[in-house]
């Protein structure tokens, strides 16, 4: 290694190594002392902002072989989103043995989603993806952030905000590390008794993180209402409409999608179509309406292009959303187009 210099971001390249921790405005760690940069990081400084950073002048690291930088950008992506659950399980491990977990370790799992926040198909990809039946609160978690800081992205929120609701994405079901695992990982349907114990996650959640110092308020009613429904329907208070804070209510949607699509040990994956068909159909009166059209509306135009294989076994490409049905597209047939809203008999049941 040599000396330290300190060049502009733009003159950042992959395998250059850091002479000096970066920290972001708010003084989370963005990137360690002595990390090899990639595309990746480098972009994720450009994201927070940064113009210059210390590095040392010949200190780029393998540049001979072709290991990172032959990674494709799915492949830097997934890599990155296993290596935020993993870190998100430790702080699950830690309230499980009753340690107290301090803001800042949620914040730096918040900063590495956040900076994902441009690459929208992956993130979109990812979270239609099967996942581990028993890891499933961990995947969901972060899920729901991510999901949480696209549609805040899409409300057009200030970018401060949008990370707040990451880290509030990432803590919504922490009480559920309160709840006895019989309860969590039961395959059939809840009695009574357990879906009244499962219910008490929100407040558990909002008492483990009550005293963590420096986290918003905004974060802390998140986690306390994400479960409420515009109708008074929902728990621990049956708030109405206005009464739900804006972050418990993208919370919602966020939280309502990610479970609809996810593979349950007591139900089969539902296909995107399918799940926007339910949500638009069945949560409107439950879900706030602007966050869940925003939400619909975005996130439906991802699978235009998508092959898809129908019920009677055909393959058909999505070629137009239909904003009064998102679940229900203009799909190709060979040469023929159709029209699901009017052909009936017909529906997508998996997306390739
Ligand atoms: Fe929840
Ligand atoms: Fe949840």
């Amino acid at each position: 290694m040599s000396r330290k210099i300190k060049i502009d971001i733009d003159a950042c390249k992959p395998r250059m190594v850091t002479a000096e921790t970066i920290y972001s405005d708010y003084g989370a760690i963005i990137v360690w002392e002595n990390t090899v940069l990639d595309a990746l990081t480098i972009n994720r400084l450009k994201i927070f902002g940064v113009d210059k950073i210390w590095v040392y002048e010949y200190g780029t690291m393998g540049a001979e072989s072709e290991g990172p930088q032959s990674r494709s950008e799915e492949e830097i992506f997934t890599e990155s989103y296993e290596s935020d659950t993993e870190q998100f399980k430790e702080i699950i491990h830690d309230l499980s043995v009753g340690k107290t977990v301090s803001i800042e370790k949620t914040v730096q799992i918040a900063d590495s989603i956040y900076a994902k926040k441009d690459q929208r198909r992956q993130i979109i990809e990812c979270i239609t993806q099967i996942r581990k039946v028993d890891e499933y609160t961990y995947y969901h978690s972060i899920n729901v952030s991510m999901l949480a800081m696209l549609i805040g992205k899409w409300l057009r929120l200030r970018p401060e905000d949008t990370h707040l609701l990451v880290q509030a994405g990432l803590l919504h079901d922490i009480g559920k590390s309160r709840v006895p695992d019989e309860i969590i990982n039961k395959p059939g349907k809840l009695n009574d008794e357990e879906a009244t114990e499962m219910k008490k996650h929100s407040e558990y959640g909002y008492y483990l993180i009550q005293y963590m110092e420096g986290i918003d308020r905004r974060i802390q009613e998140a986690v306390l209402y994400h479960h409420e429904r515009e109708d008074g329907s929902g728990y621990p208070m049956g708030l109405k409409g206005d009464q739900i804070p804006l972050f418990a209510k993208i919370l919602a949607v966020a939280d309502t999608f990610d479970a609809m699509t996810a593979d349950r040990s007591y139900k089969t994956k539902d296909t995107p179509f399918h799940v926007f068909q339910l949500m638009q159909n069945d949560c409107f009166g439950y879900l706030d309406t602007i966050v869940l059209n925003t939400f619909l509306s975005n996130i439906s135009h991802y699978y235009i292009g998508n092959k898809v294989r129908l019920n009677d076994g055909r393959i058909a490409e999505v070629i137009y959303i239909n904003p009064h049905q998102y679940g229900k597209p203009v799909i190709k047939i060979g040469d023929e187009y159709v029209d699901l809203t009017i052909t009936k008999g017909v529906s997508i049941e998996e997306l390739f």
